[in-house]
């Protein structure tokens, strides 16, 4: 299970607890993956994960525009990159009933914590000159 990490803030409270959340979709669909039967919640909680991602890109992305952040089309490229393999992974699961779990959870680890640790980082203080 991944959890939250003071390294982790963007010192932004609103976009921390929007990755706090993005950290517990991620957990809950370890443990969904976990148990027998799972079908439906997977199918659930996969979901949820790519409707509060986008939600929470949308986020970012409407500062990147109202600031004119001169990393945008970098981020942005990033960030539909993830919703591209994101609903890969859900079409795969539809389809099969099934997909590699462990490289799923690790995939979709691995990929939010560079990113906030890396591209999430870059915004910081552009965000901050503009009052957030
Ligand atoms: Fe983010
Ligand atoms: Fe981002």
């Amino acid at each position: 299970m991944l959890s939250w990490d003071s390294s982790y803030s963007v010192g932004i409270q609103e976009i921390d607890d929007q990755h706090q959340k993005l950290i517990d979709f991620i957990n809950e669909l370890e443990l969904a993956l976990g148990k027998s039967d799972n079908r439906e919640t997977v199918v659930k909680v996969l979901n949820g994960i790519v409707f509060y991602t986008k939600d929470h890109f949308a986020q970012e992305e409407l500062y990147f525009r109202q600031f004119d952040y001169d990393k945008t089309d970098d981020h942005i490229t990033e960030h539909a990159d993830l919703i591209t393999q994101v609903e890969k992974l859900v079409y795969q699961f539809e389809v099969n009933g099934t997909f590699d779990i462990p490289n799923v959870i690790e995939f979709l680890k691995a990929w939010l914590i560079e990113h906030i640790l890396g591209a999430d980082q870059e915004y910081v203080s552009c965000f901050k000159e503009n009052g957030l």
